[in-house]
């Protein structure tokens, strides 16, 4: 089997972090969310990758994500034609690679603990022409929804209905036989311009066998800091204990407390408490501090004198606060310092960036 990820589009939700980076790198857990989607489909045995990128993003993309080797992989990156029209349409793109195949297609920004492998073997097993993963959600106005006949089969899969007809979102995670493109063929538009892939599953439905089974664990769909900040908790607590590793030598009076992970070349000095789950890069510097639980930090940030907790921090940032930073993203080389240090002694002096949120 084939797999597909679609990995483009602008999430401006994420802004400003998403002006300068693809949303699918932003770091969680200090490593590019996307590793944690290609690990899930390597764990599954498939080894054929293909990446949906945006126009222009080739290079970039396979820069911070390589070849797949890393994973025993193959990745090929396919750029985006076409213009964004929905994901059936993500999925035509792709129909060079695809044609005549049984195939995963992953939203690259879903984010799922525990394994992809049972809707794998479910759909190969049964020799079923399509699967797909379902989420009980609060909010089903926000995704695509499944609509069941009174027995309970699948009906009907429907895009962000004002009035779910049931609970469960339909997740990113889809498997499709190679009558894929003989629905897409069918399908038009919606009212929002987009090919739906839920208008697909529903062709499925009519006219082929959809097996359907719901995601118990965590899932998640990225689009916000708030949802960014918990998968970064989560894939923390997710991560075997054992897989915490420091690799470099804080100060032996420096309390460091739970599953703690550390870069080379970070130095830790005496006057600091870290309290896992916390992952540390490398060369940061981390003064005088407390770095609480469900933090994550990237290579060479420097921190002094301030508490920081459930935040992710990207690489360079400089933070020098007296406060405590909580439920944060601080992006790339961003700077926060304390106010009193400089004159006037009141007031704020801010340079923020386009879309940017800042809590004073
Ligand atoms: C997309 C799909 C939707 C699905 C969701 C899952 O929505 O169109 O059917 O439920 O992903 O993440 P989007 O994230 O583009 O709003």
């Amino acid at each position: 089997m084939k797999a597909l990820i679609a990995a483009g589009g602008h999430a401006t939700r994420l802004r400003p972090i998403t002006w300068t980076r693809n949303k699918h790198l932003i770091p969680l857990a200090n490593k590019p969310m996307l590793w944690y989607v290609l690990k899930k489909i390597t764990d599954a045995g498939i080894m054929d990758i293909i990446i949906n990128v945006n126009p222009g993003e080739v290079k970039y993309m396979s820069e911070n994500l390589g070849d797949g080797s890393e994973f025993g992989a193959k990745i090929t990156y396919l750029e985006q034609r076409g213009g964004a029209k929905g994901l059936a349409h993500v999925v035509a793109n792709a129909e060079e690679h695809l044609k005549g195949e049984r195939f995963l297609f992953f939203l690259g920004d879903n984010i799922i603990l525990g394994s992809i492998n049972q809707f794998v073997d479910r759909f190969q097993n049964e020799g079923l022409d399509c699967m797909i993963a379902l989420s009980h959600v609060k909010d089903p106005q926000r995704f695509g929804v499944a609509e069941f006949h009174p027995d309970g089969k699948l009906k009907s899969t429907i895009e962000k209905p004002e009035n779910p007809p049931s609970p469960f979102a339909v997740t990113g995670i889809y498997l499709f036989d190679e009558k894929f493109f003989d629905a897409y063929k069918t399908i038009q538009p919606s009212s929002r311009g987009e090919y739906e892939i839920t208008d697909v599953i529903t062709w499925y439905i009519n006219n082929g066998t959809v097996g359907h089974e719901e995601i118990t664990g965590w899932w998640k769909d990225t689009g916000t800091p708030d949802a960014l900040i918990e998968g970064n908790a989560l894939i923390m607590d997710d991560t075997p204990r054992e897989e915490y590793c420091v690799d470099c030598q804080p100060h032996e009076d420096a309390q460091i407390q739970g599953p703690v992970a550390i870069g080379e070349g970070t130095v830790i000095t005496a006057d600091c408490m870290i309290r896992g789950p916390v992952v540390i890069g490398k060369n940061c510097k981390i003064t005088s501090s407390y770095i609480g639980p469900y933090t994550a930090i990237g290579d060479g940030v420097v921190i002094h004198e301030t508490e920081v907790e459930h935040s992710i921090i990207f690489e360079g940032a400089s933070i020098d606060t007296t406060r405590r930073i909580v439920n944060s993203l601080i992006g790339v080389n961003a700077q926060l310092v304390d106010y009193k240090r400089t004159h006037p002694k009141t007031g704020h002096r801010l340079i923020v960036g386009d879309n940017s949120f800042v809590e004073l």
